[in-house]
């Protein structure tokens, strides 16, 4: 993990020549005229913070000994920024709007780059609600105008720069517990207090640092006070070693079996997957079969599905897909959707949105069987579940959230062979020289790609919430198909994602900053 506090610059323990607090040093020509620099020597330090002014400064920096009006941005280490409009309230010091409060990671970034780096969700203290209420014995300061963290994914900005896994590890877990045993809402609970704490941009030290944090209840504080006690859950423990928990997780890492399976299996008291091939009362669905191995020799698929899609066999796969795609509708765009996307290393499988705006329906619809039989000929093909489309043009968008979308779809396994990965030689590999991977493919009309691009791009929680929002605050209604205004009573058309964004009053949130 990249916390603030693993960084180290320069000299914490040796003195530097002839410095104080009061920063007399020789001048240095400022090149960045529009920022001027404090750095808060609170956590830091004396000779810490002289010897990053004086870093600053030769670097061209304005970097201010006192704190005062002109001051735009202030650097802090080990602070959250609660800690630091603490701070400044006791300094009873008015802070403005404008003032950027910034982690040190910031100025060593731009220390690295030699000029001021942008600001991004990394580097900016982000600070809560509560924290602005007035520190007793300030002069009732008024707080700078501090964005507050929205309830809703889609207003957060979440990279896959996590700084908080120790936390939403355990909660996803618990999340899934609560799926296995249908407990809806408690599920619910915990993926929005998982996804919170991913867009954070900094680390829970304390539980001072999740006052005013939205989706965090009295349920999720205590185990986030458990983690920080003892640097793990007893309640994410317990499930772990749960006997369902550990069946489910099991049955259900299986292509094709989802809770019903599983529940199924658990009952009638399987606890291996050994145990349940090789029994002989149990009838299989085609998709299982392809899951557990297909007749091949023991677990062949089952290996290769569990084990994740990296990137270079995404790239592969992408290349297959648009190479059969372009054999048939030359015109077609073909575009990597699902977590991909959204920049992720690994994958559960590899998704793809298909759109033409040349083809006719009648091309449309055959040409995710034309690209099927193509593979099917070569012998790629390892499983196919083909689903027509079944989209009629007007019809209201689907009220909820987990709505399937009803364009054509496939669920794939294909062969990959190694030879076509970059990096990875034929022959240089043990064993069978291929690996299957899971592949998602979607074909939509050319009006609704945007909707589908945004619908397939995820993630599911930033799914859910963008249609929450829309209803609860917009009155409209999203899904992967279409807009539409309750109020205007009007389907609203868009050409790209950041229109759709738009006719939603949102700000944009590029794909790898929807991993919510
Ligand atoms: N999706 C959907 N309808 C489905 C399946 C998926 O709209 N029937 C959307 C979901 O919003 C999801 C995205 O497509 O976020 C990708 O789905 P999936 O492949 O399951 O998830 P990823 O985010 O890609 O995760 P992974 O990397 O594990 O595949
Ligand atoms: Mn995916
Ligand atoms: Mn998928």
């Amino acid at each position: 993990m990249d916390s603030p506090q693993a960084v180290h610059l320069g000299p914490r323990k040796k003195r530097p020549r002839q410095m104080g607090t009061s920063g007399a040093t020789t001048p240095h020509d400022i090149r960045f005229q529009d920022l001027v620099l404090f750095i808060l020597e609170k956590k830091m330090g004396t000779t810490r913070r002289a010897f990053l002014m004086e870093l600053a400064r030769r670097k061209g920096f304005r970097v201010e000994n006192e704190l005062s009006d002109s001051v735009t941005h202030i650097v802090a280490e080990n602070n959250s920024a609660s800690d630091v409009l603490e701070w400044l309230q006791l300094q009873n010091i008015k802070a403005s709007s404008e003032l950027e409060l910034l982690d040190i990671s910031w100025l060593i970034d731009c220390m690295g780059a030699g000029k001021p780096v942008e600001m991004t969700g990394r580097h900016q203290l982000v600070v809560r609600s509560s924290s602005l209420s007035p520190v007793p014995g300030s002069q009732n300061v008024p707080a700078p105008a501090v964005q507050k963290i929205s309830q809703y994914a889609c207003q957060r900005r979440t990279t896959l720069n996590n700084h908080n896994q120790l936390f939403t590890d355990a909660f996803d877990i618990l999340a899934e517990n609560d799926e296995f045993r249908e407990n809806e809402g408690s599920c619910l609970v915990f993926m929005r207090a998982a996804s919170v704490l991913k867009s954070l941009p900094f680390p829970i030290i304390s539980m001072k640092d999740t006052e005013g944090l939205p989706c965090l209840g009295d349920k999720v504080k205590c185990i986030i006070e458990g983690i920080i006690e003892d640097g793990e859950s007893s309640e994410v423990k317990a499930v772990l070693n749960d006997e369902r928990y550990k069946s489910f997780k099991l049955f259900t890492s299986v292509f094709g079996v989802g809770l019903k399976t599983a529940e199924k299996w658990f009952r009638m008291g399987f606890r291996t997957l050994s145990k349940i091939k090789s029994d002989k009362s149990l009838k299989f669905t085609h998709m299982q079969k392809a899951g557990l191995s297909n007749g091949l020799s023991g677990f062949l698929y089952y290996e290769d599905l569990v084990s994740c899609v990296n990137r270079a066999e995404a790239e592969a796969i992408s290349v297959l897909v648009k190479e059969a795609v372009a054999t048939f509708l030359p015109d077609a765009l073909v575009t990597m959707t699902g977590g991909f996307r959204r920049g992720k290393m690994t994958g559960h499988d590899v998704d793809f949105l298909i759109t033409s705006s040349e083809a006719t329906e009648e091309e449309e619809q055959q040409l995710l069987h034309k690209v099927t039989d193509f593979w099917r000929q070569q012998g790629l093909l390892l499983y196919c579940d083909l689903i027509e489309s079944t989209f009629e043009k007007f019809k209201l968008p689907s009220r909820k959230v987990d709505a399937l979308d009803h364009f054509q779809k496939c669920f794939l396994i294909l062969k990959l062979h190694h030879g076509r990965v970059r990096g990875e030689q034929s022959g240089q590999q043990e064993g069978k020289g291929w690996k299957a991977i899971r592949v998602d493919l979607v074909m939509c009309p050319y009006e609704c790609r945007a909707f589908a691009l945004l619908g397939w791009t995820g993630s599911r929680q930033f799914e859910r919430d963008l249609r929450r929002y829309a209803t609860h605050e917009r009155k409209m209604i999203l899904d992967n198909h279409a807009l539409y205004d309750k109020t205007k009573r009007a389907f609203l058309e868009a050409e790209s994602e950041e229109e759709i964004f738009a006719h939603l009053g949102l700000d944009y949130i590029e794909p790898w900053e929807r991993n919510a």
